[in-house]
């Protein structure tokens, strides 16, 4: 676990416009100082990320939150219910709070979040300062469950890692956009949307896919993927794949096996997925077959990583096989 010393320097490094990856419950993050717009374009150029797609800004609880965005009843209800962990709420923005537009990309909502994570709330205690953080990969990457990813994909590209040990959540934070009339579920994440319901009651569901322009921004087909081709709901084993596996199967035939929960329990899947994709992305591997995992609770949310895992690829985009 990072020591205070680390933390203390590492709040140093934002406060003077640098980059600083950090532990949170969900992955670790790439963080930027959000009032700085210098450091937040460094964000956006050390992963790759188009400039379309706004950063997540983080802080300590509500009342920081009602700062720099329009904190209503249904925000407040939620945070209290969730925060600090892995839900973020797209409000609108304050735009005389001094966050940089370009972490917003321009739009006149923001999402903000208090990530339940020891390392994350010293960081932004110290810091003093709202944190703009990307989860810490290229773009379109697998997402960091430790700090050891962080260094693989991004390496000198970060001022400082600090390392909090592997992810508890291990998906990315649910996003819900709360600007405009009916909650919308941009993004599901580390907590079920059956959770929400019983405070927002039924949600819109996720709107890209459908024609027109993508509520959330950042949701783009591919994402999540490894260099190898996935293919999903397996229930065969093809020559020379390796096998993401979810509780107790009789499947044969694979060069390899990792399995999100021998036990079948989704938390245990969720916490081990990204790591899991990351240990069976081998070039010795023909491509992952992964078995599917129910859609209740956090499947959701693993299900919806797998399918973006396995989606076509822009050709521009390279393999990610080194890693
Ligand atoms: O768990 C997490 O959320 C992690 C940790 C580091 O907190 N962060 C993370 O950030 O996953 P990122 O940048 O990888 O994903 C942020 C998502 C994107 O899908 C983005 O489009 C969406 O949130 N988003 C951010 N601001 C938005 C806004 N104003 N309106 C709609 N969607 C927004
Ligand atoms: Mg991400």
């Amino acid at each position: 676990m990072a020591a205070p010393e680390a933390v203390a320097e590492a709040a140093r490094i934002l406060r003077r416009g640098g980059l600083v990856a950090f532990p949170t419950e969900t992955v670790y993050g790439l963080g930027a100082d959000a009032r700085d717009d210098r450091a937040v374009a460094r964000v956006f150029e050390a992963k790759g990320r188009p400039r379309f797609n706004p950063l997540i800004v983080h802080v300590a609880d509500a009342a920081r939150a009602g700062e720099i965005v329009a904190f209503d009843d249904r925000a407040r209800a939620l945070a209290a219910r969730f925060w600090p962990g892995p839900l973020s709420l797209v409000l609108p923005r304050r735009s005389a709070a001094g966050i940089s537009a370009l972490a917003a990309s321009g739009l006149d909502t923001l999402a903000v979040r208090a990530p339940a994570h020891p390392v994350a709330l010293a960081l932004l205690e110290a810091a003093g300062a709202p944190v703009a953080a990307p989860s810490a990969n290229p773009a379109g990457g697998v997402s960091p469950t430790c700090a050891a990813h962080v260094a693989d994909g991004l390496g000198k590209r970060v001022d400082a890692v600090l390392d909090g040990g592997p992810c508890a959540v291990g998906l990315e934070s649910t996003v819900v956009d709360l600007s405009a009339g009916r909650p919308a579920l941009l993004r599901p994440g580390g907590v079920p949307a059956e959770a929400l319901a019983e405070i927002l009651g039924p949600l819109d569901a996720p709107a890209d896919g459908a024609g027109g322009p993508p509520r959330s921004p950042g949701r783009l087909e591919s994402h999540y993927a490894p260099g190898l081709p996935v293919r999903i709901d397996a229930e065969t084993v093809r020559p020379g794949e390796a096998l993401l596996s979810f509780g107790a199967h009789r499947l044969t035939g694979f060069v390899t096996e990792r399995n999100l929960s021998p036990a079948g329990d989704l938390r245990e899947a969720a916490a081990n997925l990204f790591a899991h994709l990351r240990a069976l992305d081998r070039p010795d591997h023909a491509g992952i077959a992964a078995m599917p995992v129910p859609e209740t609770g956090l499947g959701a949310a693993i299900m919806d990583r797998l399918r973006r895992a396995a989606a076509p690829r822009k050709a521009a985009r390279r393999r990610r096989s080194s890693r």
